[in-house]
């Protein structure tokens, strides 16, 4: 998918007015405004929905110089940005004297990415010519699915797009589906001296590969680590309510619910063969074809009006992980909606 130059260019001036576009990247749509303008940051948080002490993430052109950004660089963030940038990796690291707290939801730390998607370059080339920095959340109302098409961020937000009201986004840049399609991987790296690394979300940058490169596993978040928007229970979820079964209680569960009358859409990677569903989606068998598919699958699953989205479990193996964090949370109650339909 091309964008013509002279929509990134009027992109990036809408960026530099303080206004609000959203963009494509590898991972998902972003919903960017400059990130050292707290009015812009303010209109993401009341176009999103999201409350304001939630960090957003600040994307980078590539070779932009973090050292504006992060007060300190210790060698294991730039052993990771070797490794894996431009990529689906956030990193986080205490934040520049002056780089406006707003973005980082009042927090001392800064969370930074460089992304590899072309658009995503163009557009943090051209912004401020690729000395700014664009601070974007995914591009969906507070905790709903996350965008991984710009029509995914134009059924969000398309009553106010273009109108110029302050909550409203003024663009969108369309850049095709978005390769990766679940979330970065995000490392804290604030607490080094205390607790080493920690992995706060995971992604398709798995554990073992972090680990290859820092030389010892990145832990897991404790309570008092920062918080994480995307760490939340319920978050990831369509409106249809969504339960996660394991392969072999699959058809088992299919038929009672089926049997209680309840209009069943249906999520699922192995070869069965459901019959009696409203709709049946067959997703890939592989951590990375789940993940691309995985969000759109979702929304195209909740516009069915079923009762249920009945979602067959995933290997819990670890390549798996990014992919199980984002399906346990969008099914966070599977237990309690599976006994209200049954
Ligand atoms: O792949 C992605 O990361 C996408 C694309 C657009 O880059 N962005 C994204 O943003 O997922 P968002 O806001 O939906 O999730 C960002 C996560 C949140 O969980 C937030 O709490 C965390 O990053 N985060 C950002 N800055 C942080 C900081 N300074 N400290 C702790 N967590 C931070
Ligand atoms: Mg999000």
């Amino acid at each position: 998918m091309i964008v013509p130059p002279a929509d990134i260019a009027t992109a990036a001036r809408l960026l530099e007015q303080g206004r609000l576009v959203a963009f494509p990247t590898e991972t998902v749509y972003g919903l960017g405004a400059d990130a050292e303008n707290p009015a812009a940051i303010a209109r993401i948080y009341a176009a999103k929905g999201r409350p304001s002490n939630h960090p957003v993430i600040v994307h980078l052109a590539p070779g932009a110089d973090l050292g504006y950004w992060a007060s300190a660089i210790p060698f294991e963030a730039q052993a990771l940005i070797d490794a894996f940038w431009p990529g689906p990796l956030t990193l986080i690291l205490p934040r520049a004297a002056h780089i406006p707290a707003a973005v980082a939801g009042g927090q001392d730390s800064v969370g930074v990415r460089c992304p590899s998607h072309p658009v995503a370059q163009a557009l943090l080339r051209e912004f401020k010519s690729g000395k700014g920095g664009i601070a974007a959340p995914s591009a969906n109302k507070f905790g709903h699915v996350s965008p991984t098409t710009a029509q995914h961020v134009r059924d969000e937000f398309g009553v106010g797009i273009g109108t110029g009201t302050d909550s409203a986004v003024d663009m969108v840049l369309d850049g095709g589906q978005s390769d990766v399609g679940i979330e970065s991987s995000i490392v804290d790296l604030t607490r080094l001296a205390t607790h080493g690394p920690v992995l706060l979300r995971p992604g398709r940058v798995t554990v073992a590969e972090l680990a290859a490169v820092l030389g010892v596993m990145p832990g897991a978040p404790d309570a008092a680590a920062p918080r994480a928007s995307g760490t939340l229970q319920a978050h990831y979820a369509p409106l249809t309510p969504v339960a996660m079964v394991a392969s072999a209680e699959l058809l088992p569960r299919l038929q009672q619910l089926l049997h209680a009358g309840r209009r069943v859409a249906l999520m699922h990677w192995s070869d069965t063969d459901p019959q009696g569903v409203l709709f049946a989606l067959r997703l890939p068998a592989s951590p990375a074809g789940f993940a691309h598919a995985l969000y759109a699958g979702l929304r195209e699953l909740d516009a069915v009006a079923a009762d249920l989205i009945l979602v067959e479990s995933p290997p819990k193996n670890a390549p798996w992980q990014a992919v199980h964090d984002r399906l346990r949370r969008a099914a966070h109650d599977s237990v309690g909606i599976l006994e209200h339909l049954l």
